[in-house]
């Protein structure tokens, strides 16, 4: 340990660093700022805003909403937006037709937000889960996933994003191989400057629950029989930790700028073991249900609100995230004093 040559009490007090504000900011480890956020938004086809039931003061944002959004971000000194499309249900299939429409609603409102606020970063996630029936990431034959497939589909949508004025692909699909195909389809179509921040490290999660009403993504299990219940044969089994380290790596080798784990505070083991094995520029989601847990427990004054979200905010740079994408970006930008 760093601290072997510790005098031992009295001489050592700890507290005598933690007596006033000034000295506790003084010997501060770690430090949460807008920078470090990435603004995680859902989009909608329609006009107005649409309140997501159970992720209370998140709303669906109109393209218009969104572009507003945008400048709001610019003014807060939030980096960047991560955007999600709610897709009307009728116009989705089962191959994910819509995912790679160039007049789509994914490539609008990114047109939307770089018109609006182009200093701002633009993430899209690359998967097909928005714009599929049956709420999967993938194409489904007899039942299974199927990976190659849907890479092919997935690569047309990431270019499509990146035509649109994308600046990060964040493929969130968990297909193996994706990142390396969107690598070399980003170079053959001269978008080489288009990062990447793979959902290298993505869980099969309960906490992804609010996430789908406020996508309105089908539900898994039901409808046809092509239609499995769950992710976990392509999301990571929760109980790993050696297998995230395999997953970063090969994101890494396939030309991943930046990787990101997922979900977020539950897994805060894993950030600290990604960022010390790789040194990469790695990232944490604060998901819709740790958004909606906050939420929950703040509405009915069990928590604190205001410290409820700095101190999990600040948790991922205490592990060493480089930064963290959240559905509070906004709200925890202004309590910092943006
Ligand atoms: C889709 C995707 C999900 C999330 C981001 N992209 C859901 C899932 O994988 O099932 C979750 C986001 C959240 O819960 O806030 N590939």
């Amino acid at each position: 340990m760093k601290n072997a040559h510790l005098a031992a009490y009295p001489a050592l007090r700890l507290r005598r660093l933690r007596q006033a504000d000034w000295v506790r900011r003084l010997v501060r480890e770690s430090v949460l700022t807008p920078a470090d956020l990435i603004w995680s938004m859902v989009v909608h086809e329609g006009e107005g805003e649409i309140p997501v039931g159970s992720m209370p003061g998140v709303s669906r944002l109109s393209v218009k909403g969104c572009a507003q959004a945008a400048v709001e971000a610019r003014k807060l000194g939030i980096p960047a937006i991560a955007v999600f499309p709610h897709i009307d249900g009728a116009k989705k299939d089962a191959t994910g037709t819509l995912a790679h429409d160039p007049n789509g609603l994914v490539a609008t409102a990114v047109k939307a937000m770089k018109d609006a606020a182009p200093e701002v970063g633009i993430m899209c996630d690359v998967a097909l889960d928005p714009f599929t029936d049956h709420g999967h990431d993938g194409l489904i034959e007899n039942g299974r996933i199927l990976n190659d497939p849907t890479i092919e589909t997935l690569v047309r949508q990431g270019i499509m994003q990146a035509q649109a004025g994308a600046d990060i692909l964040a493929p969130s699909d968990m297909m193996d191989g994706r990142c390396g195909a969107l690598r070399t389809a980003l170079e053959s179509a001269g978008l080489q400057d288009v990062m990447i921040m793979s959902y290298a490290a993505k869980y099969a999660s309960a906490f992804y629950g609010p996430y789908r009403e406020a996508i309105g993504s089908g539900k898994l299990g039901t409808g046809s029989v092509d239609n499995p219940g769950d992710k976990k044969t392509y999301q990571m089994d929760f109980a790993n930790s050696d297998e995230a380290l395999r997953e970063v790596a090969l994101d890494i080798a396939e030309g991943a700028d930046m990787v990101m784990v997922k979900p977020g505070m539950p897994y805060l083991d894993i950030v600290q073991r990604v960022v010390e094995t790789f040194a990469m520029p790695t990232f944490a989601f604060q998901v819709s249900g740790e958004y909606a847990m906050i939420k929950a427990a703040t509405q009915n004054g069990w928590l604190d609100e205001e410290r409820a979200i700095l101190e999990s905010l600040g948790a991922f740079k205490r592990a060493g995230a480089a930064g963290v994408i959240s559905y509070f970006a906004p709200v925890a930008a202004r309590l910092m004093g943006a």
